[in-house]
């Protein structure tokens, strides 16, 4: 089993510093699931998050019913469809951490994360393709991504990197992967140290600023 954080594209100067006040951190669990690998690294994520300041709101999209991306036809609201997606999107429109838990499904993130994302083209401003600021949610909110998987460190790598183009846009430009490999069933994750130590760095890292190493 192996685990991986890969650094942000940017030095992260941490939220507190910046800004003062308390991080809020959105974290989607996008597993089927309950109580699974991804939920149990992202509650742990979440959890030291919280020890050093960070609110954290969690949202289970496995117990939520919502639409993909509908297209505009006059009446929608702010959000899109009227379902239960909407204050997720409100909340994350809000949030300086948005954590993103998934497991490989079929070579690719989950389908509820998928459709969640789908509806993510509502933060975009009208004229998205030529503006020069083409979110919504400015430009400065990190993302970290939770992906739990069956198979070896060796397959899939970050499996948002294909979504790199999108995630530019939106204004995540910050980016981190917290990876448990070789996980399958439930429950495995949590003899998986080095993740969840993983977990206990980046959240430091990312709420505190401190030069906490890890790999
Ligand atoms: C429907 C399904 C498809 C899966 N597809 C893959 C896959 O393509 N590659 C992989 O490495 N693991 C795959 N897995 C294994 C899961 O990624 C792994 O069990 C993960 O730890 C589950 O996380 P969870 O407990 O949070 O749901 C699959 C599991 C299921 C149930």
């Amino acid at each position: 089993m192996t685990s991986t954080v890969f650094p942000g594209d940017r030095e992260d100067e941490g939220l507190m510093r910046e800004k003062g006040e308390m991080t809020k951190i959105v974290c989607l669990l996008a597993s089927p699931r309950k109580a699974g690998n991804s939920d149990v690294l992202a509650e742990r994520f979440c959890s030291a998050a919280e020890m050093h300041g960070a609110h954290a709101q969690v949202h289970s999209l496995r117990d939520l019913r919502f639409q993909g991306y509908t297209p505009q036809n006059g009446t929608m609201a702010d959000y899109g469809p009227d379902d239960d997606l909407g204050p997720v999107l409100a909340d994350i429109e809000e949030a300086d951490v948005l954590v993103i838990a998934t497991p490989i499904y079929f070579c690719n993130i989950s389908g509820l994360a998928k459709q969640a994302l789908d509806r993510f083209f509502t933060f975009f401003v009208p004229d998205y393709l030529t503006a020069e600021v083409p979110s919504r949610l400015g430009r400065d909110k990190k993302l970290v991504l939770v992906q739990t998987q069956g198979e070896g460190e060796e397959r899939y790598g970050n499996i948002l990197d294909q979504y790199t183009p999108a995630f530019d846009k939106l204004g995540f430009t910050s980016r981190y992967l917290l990876r448990a490999c070789g996980v399958r069933d439930m429950g495995e994750v949590a003899a998986h140290t080095k993740a969840l130590s993983n977990a206990d760095l980046l959240a430091r890292r990312i709420v505190l600023a401190e030069e906490a190493t890890v790999d």
